[in-house]
């Protein structure tokens, strides 16, 4: 009998021991569990693009908001600086998740302009400006899209932010397409 009880034990111990230590492996995978169907380096390097675009968002807007001149730039500087708020707040959401996929975020200005899918572009007037911006976020709002389908159910956090993201960006396209045509009378682009 009393070998019977052993044995009971025995095994229950086991597997604790070896839950703790499954534990103690994945801590240092941080929000990545078991059940994370994606590829945790692939949906890094990705997003590290999408953090570089939102960076150069982050800078085009704010040189805008204080470079525009002319007219009634009054509103559109404001509309300029709105954006690059947003724009960093999206930077800091993608910091975040690369950050919780055991990525470091890359912040460094060299090389930014080329991991970025959108440009800086400064535009020498009012509408310049307005149309690179976007231009810019026409680009953002096609890769964003395609990024939130790429992700799917493999990774449903990084798809529901890239979903949020992609949501205020047809927003900011929407605002930018309204200013030029209160500013030129005329839509650049068939909406
Ligand atoms: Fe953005
Ligand atoms: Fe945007």
């Amino acid at each position: 009998m009393p070998d019977t009880a052993a044995n009971d034990v025995k095994p229950f111990l086991t597997d604790v021991k070896a839950l703790r230590n499954q534990a103690r492996k994945n801590l240092a995978q941080g929000a990545i569990t078991p059940n994370y169907k994606g590829d945790p380096k692939h949906t890094v390097e990705i997003l590290q693009s999408v953090l570089a675009t939102e960076i150069v968002c982050v800078l085009r807007y704010t040189m805008h908001s204080i470079a525009a001149t002319g007219i009634s730039s009054d509103a559109v500087k404001a509309e300029f600086a709105e954006h690059a708020k947003e724009e960093q707040e999206h930077m800091m959401a993608v910091a975040e998740r690369i950050t919780q996929l055991g990525g470091e975020p890359n912040f460094n200005p060299e090389g930014l302009a080329s991991r970025s899918a959108s440009q800086y572009s400064t535009g020498s007037n009012l509408i310049d400006m307005i149309k690179e911006n976007l231009i810019a976020e026409r680009i953002a709002v096609e890769h964003y899209r395609e990024l939130a389908r790429y992700f799917g159910e493999d990774d449903p956090s990084t798809k529901r932010m890239m979903e949020w993201i992609l949501s205020v960006e047809e927003e900011h396209a929407d605002d930018m397409h309204d200013l030029l045509v209160s500013h030129e009378g005329k839509p650049m682009l068939a909406k």
